[in-house]
């Protein structure tokens, strides 16, 4: 089998016992194939991210089953998940250390499943092949590895942030709307950069936007969540011919609600 994750049945509430009590997650199962590109689409508060902090191990799930390349991870504590699964959030700031220089924020993430520390010095092997990755990115970064990571822009960071999580290739990659807070000529630049480090390094990955077009035209599987349940899945054929016309269509007959794309976009 090529399953890189498994999920059965995972539930999850928030303040339990209280009046606020939240069923956020409400019976997700789904089985991810190795190098599947899955994009996530839902409206505000469908459990998207939840979703992903569940895989990620941010807290335990109430009931359910989550297993990586068939390893039982469903109690694994989220720093052991952290050697097999990388993230990038949409706050670029939270995958990098801003007082450090891009070379050592590289040297960081270069020990992701490694022993933990920080290496003093960085080896001349080391710093050409964080010069080579950078050029990839195409951004002049290989000539910046003593530029403090605060001084770049937020397309620049996100950047490099993406690298970080992929320069050791996670088995999972996890992406929560990293692309929203960039004007739309950044997020573009972000998105091919995704889609192409995704495709050089044949990696599993998940992504959550809020843009159906983004959603439709990336991947290879998109799903759409709502009310704490995966309400479309489509993949292969269907998925490359897929419009938004479609997506809000099968939203509808699948949810039993009618939808406009700005209530998905924008929430
Ligand atoms: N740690 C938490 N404690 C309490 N409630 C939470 C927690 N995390 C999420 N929630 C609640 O769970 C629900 C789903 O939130 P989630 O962040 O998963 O939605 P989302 O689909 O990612 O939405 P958005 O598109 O706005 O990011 C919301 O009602 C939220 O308030
Ligand atoms: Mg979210």
């Amino acid at each position: 089998m090529n399953t890189a994750l498994e999920l059965t049945d995972i539930h999850k509430s928030f303040e339990v016992g209280t009046v606020n009590e939240n069923h956020v997650l409400k019976g997700i199962s789904l089985t991810i194939q190795k190098d599947d590109f899955i994009t996530i689409i839902g409206g505000n508060g469908a459990g998207k991210s939840t979703f992903l902090n569940s895989i990620a191990g941010n807290f335990p799930i109430d009931k359910g089953y989550i297993a990586i390349d068939q390893v039982d991870i469903t109690r694994t504590p989220a720093y052991e998940r952290a050697k097999y699964i990388s993230r990038v959030f949409q706050d670029a700031k939270m995958g990098t250390a801003t007082r450090l220089t891009i070379e050592e924020n590289l040297a960081v993430a270069w020990k992701r499943g490694k022993k933990r520390g920080f290496a003093r010095g960085i080896k001349e092997s080391q710093r050409k092949i964080f010069k080579e990755e950078l050029t990839k990115l195409d951004l002049g970064l290989e000539n910046r590895l003593k530029m403090e990571v605060g001084l770049l822009s937020g397309g620049q960071r996100q950047a490099l942030t993406l690298l970080m999580a992929t320069i050791v290739p996670p088995n999972l990659l996890l992406l929560d709307e990293h692309t929203a807070a960039l004007d739309p000529k950044t997020s573009e630049m972000v998105m091919n950069l995704t889609d192409r480090i995704i495709k050089e390094k044949k990696l599993t990955a998940l992504m959550i936007t809020h843009n159906m077009e983004q959603a439709i035209q990336y991947g290879n599987r998109l799903i759409m969540m709502n009310n704490g349940q995966i309400v479309v899945d489509v993949s292969g054929a269907e998925k490359q011919q897929l419009t938004v016309p479609d997506l809000l269509n099968l939203f509808k007959k699948n949810s039993g609600q009618a939808v406009t794309e700005d209530a998905l976009i924008l929430g």
